[in-house]
């Protein structure tokens, strides 16, 4: 399924479910860097707002704050868009 991720400040993203694992792997392949070091939902390194959209997570995953998302652990349910930064 072909959901678009517009990330804000550089560009918007085409996310391939047949091709990505996750926000983060679309990303980095579609030339943006996300700041990252476990990448898998445990460190919040590369965490992001979320403006727009929703997404799923691959596993339960609790945030301080429900506008926030962990890219690197999620995929896009619907178009969205994101904010990176902390
Ligand atoms: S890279 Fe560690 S939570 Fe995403």
């Amino acid at each position: 399924m072909i959901k678009n991720i517009n990330i804000i400040g550089h560009k918007t993203i085409v996310f391939d479910s047949n091709k990505h694992k996750s926000i983060l792997d679309a990303a980095n392949e579609g030339g943006t860097v996300i700041d990252s070091m476990c990448r898998d939902g445990f460190c919040n390194q590369c965490r992001c707002a979320l403006v727009t959209g929703k997404v799923e997570y691959f596993q339960d995953i609790i945030l301080d704050d429900d506008r926030y998302i962990l890219p690197c652990s999620c995929v896009p349910a619907e178009d969205c868009s994101i904010s990176p930064g902390r």
